[in-house]
């Protein structure tokens, strides 16, 4: 019987001490696992306007200059811009868009940021890197295309 006195009790920590840090409690991990899912969905839903974007477009009659700036616009900007700009890629925005209508987008800023590129903006793409292979004559011809597109697909004046 001597034996049996002796021996411990094998009873849980929260029996022995009512003191258990909290910090142990799965109501604790559940908090911190709720706090990361918010985070992370905050994280995914100030990414959505980065998605792609295609615009539906009509392509008017073209003349030769309003071609070549087609055909230079498809082998340079369409990476980004999308075929005939109507975007649908995930690094740039359409540029068949209301943002880029004559009113908002002169010939000027739109030579000038064939030039020189611009800063992320309006969109959530990035910015926008200087078209340094693109000469000022070039630029003009992918302008002219450009007009011809705004001006059929109500983005003209
Ligand atoms: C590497 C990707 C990339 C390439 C190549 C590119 N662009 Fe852009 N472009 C962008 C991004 C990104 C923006 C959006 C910037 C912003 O947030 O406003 C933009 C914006 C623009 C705008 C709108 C500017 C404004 O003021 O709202 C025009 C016009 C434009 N690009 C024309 C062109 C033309 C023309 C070419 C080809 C000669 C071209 N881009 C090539 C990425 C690109």
């Amino acid at each position: 019987m001597r034996d049996n006195e002796k021996k411990p009790k094998q009873i849980s920590a929260r029996e022995v001490d009512p003191n258990v840090p909290l910090s142990r409690t799965p109501i604790k991990m559940m908090g911190i696992t709720l706090v990361l899912v918010i985070i992370a969905s905050i994280a995914v839903l100030s990414k959505t306007d980065r998605r792609s974007i295609k615009a539906y477009i009509n392509i008017p009659e073209l003349g030769e200059t309003q071609m070549q700036g087609r055909e230079i616009f498809n082998r340079v900007c369409a990476e980004c811009h999308g075929v005939d700009g109507t975007g649908d890629t995930k690094i740039g925005p359409p540029l068949m868009h209301p943002y880029h209508r004559k009113e908002a987008l002169s010939d000027e800023r739109f030579l000038k940021v064939v030039r020189q590129g611009t800063p992320e903006d309006k969109w959530k793409y990035g910015h926008m890197p200087a078209q340094i292979n693109v000469s000022d004559e070039d630029a003009k011809k992918i302008l002219s295309f450009f007009n011809a597109l705004r001006a059929v697909n109500k983005l003209g004046e």
